[in-house]
């Protein structure tokens, strides 16, 4: 079986992070976000992964090759010259996707996070025969999203509405689908999005059907939603695996801690952190619902109540970062600064407060 991840898009609403990495390759709870699905992918027989992608393909590639041998999993790379949206890749992929057998393949956005359901959506396909399976979730803000209105036995979709303006239900497209190669007849090669052309489109012929996850889903391509993601995911390992998660007298809640951090005395972790390969924390630090990726050095008695530190930068002494403060690659702030929903650009030395929210350039 195949898969194809959508993995362009200039992942803007990460920055600064995506200013250094693609945002697939950003790590989520220690692991890049798109290997949390190829390894899902793997796990159920999926023998060969076509990224569709238009930009810095070399980047991804080469990461990614270390883990094509490790998965013994074959990842493929089709590039764009110019976007096409989330379904011209797949006209683009046409020559890949499609086997002799006439097998369906999978289609995931590469930016949400959830149990992934897809033996059981291979069995749903199977059972209602249409075109395309995809899967859904329920949500409090339905309009950042694609909604779908289904006919809850069945799972027949009736409606398919890419960010509705009005309200028409709150079941949304969680960005994982299950496609026959005869979708691909409907999809031209030219920029077309899935959601507002071809979707709408099988759903008008009866042939969409829509199945509801169970357990956590989130599309962390946003700072806040990235971070409750992690609470969202932590709890879910907790369920699944607790033994991954730290232990200890300074521990509070789930905390994900690479082997290789090392954590001084005193501090105070958690809850939902997750703290990188070669992170230094230091005595006295306080972390709750935080990242810290890579390479980071937190300095004694720093206080981070929410947000994400880009790699290998240092958190000074005293320092205190609150309200989704995010700091990209290698930036420095100074000891005792604070940060109050600051968002720092790589390779920066910050030497005082940042008291609003704001791009510091
Ligand atoms: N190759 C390629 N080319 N990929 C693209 C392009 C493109 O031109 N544009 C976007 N993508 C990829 C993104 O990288 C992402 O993985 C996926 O397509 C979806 O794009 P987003 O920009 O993340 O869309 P969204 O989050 O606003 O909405 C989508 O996801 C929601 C669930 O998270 C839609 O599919 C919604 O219907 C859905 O509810
Ligand atoms: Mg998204």
């Amino acid at each position: 079986m195949k898969a194809l991840i959508l993995v362009g898009g200039f992942g803007t609403r990460l920055r600064p992070l995506t200013l250094s990495v693609p945002k697939p390759l950003v790590e989520f709870a220690n692991k890049p976000m798109i290997l949390h699905q190829i390894e899902a992918l793997k796990a159920i027989g999926v023998t060969e992964v076509v990224l569709a992608i238009n930009y810095q393909p070399e980047i991804m590639l080469n990461f990614l090759k270390e883990f094509e041998r490790k998965l013994n999993i074959k990842i493929t790379c089709s590039r764009e010259t110019e976007p096409l949206g989330t379904a011209g890749p797949l006209a683009l992929a046409r020559e890949i996707l499609i086997d002799d057998c006439g097998e369906p393949f999978f289609v995931l956005n590469s930016d949400v996070i959830c149990d992934y359901p897809f033996e059981e959506m291979i069995r749903f396909h199977k059972s209602h025969g249409g075109e395309a399976s995809l899967t859904v979730t329920k949500v409090d803000e339905p309009s950042k999203y694609g909604v779908v209105v289904m006919e809850e036995t069945t799972g027949k979709v009736e409606k398919f509405v890419e960010k509705p303006k009005l309200f028409v239900g709150n079941k949304i497209n969680a960005g994982v689908y299950l496609l026959n190669p005869s979708v691909l007849d409907r999809i031209e090669l030219r920029p077309t999005s899935i959601e507002k052309e071809i979707f709408p489109s099988i759903a008008a012929e009866e042939k969409l059907y829509a199945m509801v996850l169970h357990g956590f889903w989130m599309d962390i391509g946003q700072p806040k939603d990235y971070i409750t993601g992690l609470r969202f995911y932590l709890d879910s390992l907790r369920k699944k695996c607790s033994s991954k998660l730290a232990v200890g007298s300074n521990v509070i809640g789930n905390v994900l801690v690479d082997e290789s951090a090392v954590i001084g005395d005193g501090c105070l972790i958690g809850p939902d952190v997750a703290i990188g390969p070669g992170c230094v924390i230091e005595a006295g630090v306080r972390l709750s619902r935080c990242t810290v990726m890579r390479g980071v050095r937190v300095k004694k008695h720093a206080c981070i109540s929410s947000g994400i530190v880009g790699w290998h930068s240092t958190v000074g002494r005293w320092a205190r970062l609150e309200n989704m403060t995010i700091l990209g690659e290698d930036v420095h702030l100074c000891d005792e600064v604070y940060s109050n929903g600051g968002i720092v650009l790589p390779h920066k030395e910050i030497k005082s407060n940042i008291l609003k929210p704001e791009i510091v350039m």
